[in-house]
């Protein structure tokens, strides 16, 4: 069977989605499957490329690439490949959209495939979409009942008037506090607020992501990550636990600082583990998940209540990413996780 491993992309997150590729491409098995990674660059150009893996994590690729499109055409089914101006078709049975953010994890890709008729890992239009709008996943979450930190959000336009929304974020949820573009990953534009003057300006940098901000009260506590994986009846596995190196997990403390730690298992009570997984099942079941996601947590410090912070339907598959260590833990080898999540598209 051929598999299109999307990589790259537009998003704030383009890098990252090449460290996950990559990770992917070598993991699956080359005997089973005919793998073809195809790149999105930064401007949004697609180009088939067949070099070795380690260009795809340096930013090498694209010298060595071609002009590749998945057609949307149901009938075609096809990668078509551009080669001196004539069109070579490719047929194609699975594709790992690899992507994360905007245009990879928000069910934009997901409606190409849909309309392609092409099976694909990976959550659904709709889950996907609701997961990336961190509101929307909040909305989805207190329906079901799913306990997480107190927020409020608005459009970018009520930045005119500054201080009544300083006054509806004190009011609220005072200091500290993190304020997040709606539809990022990695912690991208997201800053921990502690007093007016740097709200004003996290407010600002946030903006500068989205149209949509949202703001959270900041839980004094542990960080926890759990992996969920499945369709119809997910399984999820054991509990992680994050140990950033900077004062949250940020993108400098996810990527690039070797100092933060990942903890698996989690140095937890059976009981707290117990919560943690009943939740990740339950918001998995919530928002129509499929293929895989990871849900991250909170734990407070002083109250011992689980929080649940966000899932992301395309989580990392870096080297420091918990994922695919969670389920390496569970005895699940990143080969064996590659199959998995392909047969899982393809029923
Ligand atoms: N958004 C990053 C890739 C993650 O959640 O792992
Ligand atoms: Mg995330």
């Amino acid at each position: 069977k051929t598999v299109i491993v999307l990589f790259g992309g537009q998003s704030s997150e383009h890098e990252v989605s090449r460290m996950s590729a990559t990770t992917m491409i070598n993991e699956i098995d080359s005997k089973k499957y005919q793998v073809i990674p195809v790149g999105i660059t930064k401007e949004g150009e697609w180009l088939v490329y067949t070099g070795p893996t380690e260009h795809i994590k340096t930013g090498q690729w694209e010298k060595y690439a071609t002009p590749a499109i998945i057609s949307p055409d149901a009938k075609q089914k096809a990668l078509l490949k551009i080669v001196n101006g004539h069109v070579k078709v490719i047929p194609v049975d699975v594709v790992i959209p690899a992507l994360h953010g905007a245009w990879g994890e928000d069910g934009t890709i997901q409606g190409l495939l849909e309309m392609a008729c092409i099976p694909y890992v990976g959550c659904g239009v709709l889950s996907s979409a609701v997961c990336m709008d961190k509101v929307f996943t909040k909305l989805i979450a207190k329906n079901a009942a799913v306990p997480q930190a107190k927020y409020i959000w608005f459009q970018k336009e009520e930045l005119e008037d500054m201080d009544k929304l300083v006054e509806r974020v004190e009011k609220k949820l005072g200091y500290p506090c993190f304020v997040k573009p709606a539809n990022t990953g990695s912690s991208v534009g997201i800053s921990k607020a502690k007093n007016k003057e740097t709200l004003v300006n996290a407010i600002n940098l946030a903006a500068e992501y989205d149209r949509k901000i949202i703001v959270e009260e900041a839980i004094i506590g542990r960080e926890f990550e759990c992996s969920v994986l499945g369709n119809e009846a997910p399984v999820v596995s054991g509990v992680g636990e994050v140990l950033p190196a900077a004062e949250f997990y940020d993108y400098d403390a996810k990527y690039n600082n070797s100092e933060s730690r990942t903890v698996i298992p989690a140095p937890i009570t059976a009981e707290e583990e117990k919560t943690i997984r009943k939740i990740a099942a339950k918001i998995y079941q919530a928002v129509d998940g499929s293929g895989l996601s990871r849900v991250d947590f909170f734990m407070e410090e002083e109250t011992g209540r689980v929080l649940f912070n966000e899932i992301n339907t395309m989580p990392g598959f870096t080297a420091i990413s918990m994922y695919p260590m969670l389920w390496e833990t569970a005895g699940v080898t990143k080969a064996e996780l590659m199959d998995c999540l392909i047969e899982l598209a393809l029923t």
